[in-house]
């Protein structure tokens, strides 16, 4: 039996009580409850939500749209998932879907449970590797992987993000993911800030009166028609919470601020910023080929790094309060044979914060393999940094250090 849950709560810090403000005048959540309805594969829809009073309103949602509601923690929304679960011991599946997502897509849903049962994996999702909008998210797992998550997982965005413990063990688990024909990741159809409900609201209004069961094409469709809803919310980051919850599993920055960093992978128009970096004086001291670079080699790297699949290339960008992304370093994951090579650099102007160690530590959860650094003697901060990380020194040769993380 497939089981739905969908999470949703009041106590959204971004846009409070956001899955019930209005919409064509009716609850957010009530919209995105009629469309998952659509699904054929769902065989039972629970909503799960806390024992908060301010979420007492989602119980009488629930009622009134005639689905199953269980309430537990707040915050421990993977124990909230088990709890729920629990009241179906027949539930083989469960798919997971939340409350910021009024314009998910049933026909969706369906394709991705149907990969899920097809090639029997443990974890399938249409977001390991984005390329649909922000917004259309579903996931889907074996019931046995969460009750493993639910026993063993101890960091707080594990509980928080429910999934995490799953799809951060590639080697554990069989993960499988559902990719669109066109890129489409830039586009944020999901709802935290007043921009993207404004943006939900349009679409609604504009498609619902003679299209009801409105579909993702119906959608991109209407963005061609207003090209200008496209960039209406586009400068809000992917993940952004999620960023926050990793960031909470680690120490704040020396100054003893809270940080938060994203990681997103670097694209062409990149490349000044990163030719700036690379050419910065205590950057080439650091690199093993110490001269400059040109533009033109420069770009003819860059090209070469962004389409091989031994490559990963990210800039990270430090998210401010009222201000817009701002980039503080880049991280480098390079495949060895049975291994990755990890190289950093913080720009000039966010150096000597404690932002190097806070961004190593989060790359190392990128990858899911034993990593490698190669740091020259000379550069102690990166010394530092490695030891803090926790890489350990394996051997000197001449004036370079090499250190492993298992
Ligand atoms: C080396 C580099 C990554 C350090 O980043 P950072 O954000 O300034 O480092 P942090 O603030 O996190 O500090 C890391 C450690 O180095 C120490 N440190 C930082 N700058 C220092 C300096 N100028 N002199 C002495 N120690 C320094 C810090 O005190 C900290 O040590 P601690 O744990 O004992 O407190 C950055 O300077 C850089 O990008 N340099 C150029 C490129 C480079 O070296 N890349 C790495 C190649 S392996």
């Amino acid at each position: 039996m497939i089981l739905g849950i969908l999470q949703a709560r009041c106590s959204s810090s971004r846009l409070p009580n956001k899955v019930m403000l209005p919409i064509l005048g009716r609850p957010m959540l009530e919209l995105e409850i009629e469309r998952i309805k659509r699904s054929k594969k769902i065989d039972e829809l629970i909503l799960a939500t806390s024992t908060d009073t301010k979420d007492d309103a989602l119980e009488k949602l629930a009622k009134v749209n005639n689905i199953k509601c269980y309430r537990g923690s707040l915050d421990d929304v993977l124990d909230r998932f088990m709890g729920a679960i629990k009241l179906w011991p027949t539930a083989t599946h469960i798919v997971r879907l939340t409350g910021d997502c009024p314009l998910i897509d049933s026909a969706i849903i369906d394709q991705v449970i149907d990969l899920h049962l097809a090639n029997d994996n443990d974890y399938t999702s249409n977001t390991l590797e984005p390329t649909y909008p922000d917004g259309l998210d579903v996931e889907v797992f074996k019931r046995e992987c969460i009750e493993q998550a639910a026993n063993e997982a101890t960091l707080k965005s594990q509980r928080e993000h429910v999934t995490l413990f799953i799809h951060q063990q590639p080697k554990k688990y069989k993960l499988g993911c559902l990719k669109n024909d066109t890129d489409l990741s830039a586009l944020r159809w999901t709802v935290d800030e007043p921009e993207d409900f404004r943006l939900v609201t349009r679409i609604f209004d504009g498609l619902y009166g003679t299209k009801s069961n409105f579909s993702k094409a119906d959608i991109v469709e209407f963005f061609k028609l207003n090209p200008a809803l496209e960039q209406f919310n586009s400068h809000h980051k992917r993940n952004a919470g999620l960023a926050l919850s990793l960031q909470d599993d680690f120490s704040l920055s020396r100054t003893g601020e809270p940080k938060t960093l994203i990681f997103r992978k670097v694209t062409i128009r990149d490349l000044d910023l990163l030719l700036e970096w690379r050419n910065d004086l205590a950057t080439q001291l650091a690199s093993i080929s110490s001269a400059p670079v040109s533009r033109s080699e420069h770009q003819q790297w860059l090209q070469t790094s962004l389409t091989s699949h031994n490559r990963q290339l990210y800039i990270v960008e430090e998210i401010r309060p009222l201000a817009n992304h701002v980039p503080i370093g880049t991280i480098r994951l390079d495949k060895r044979e049975n291994e990755w090579e990890l190289s950093w650099t913080v720009a000039p102007q966010a150096r000597g914060k404690g932002l190097g160690k806070l961004m190593v530590v989060q790359a190392t959860r990128l990858i899911d393999e034993p990593l490698v650094a190669v740091i020259k003697k000379s550069n102690y901060p990166s010394a530092r940094i490695a030891e803090f990380a926790g890489f350990k020194l394996i051997e000197t040769r001449g004036d370079l250090t090499h250190w492993k993380k298992l």
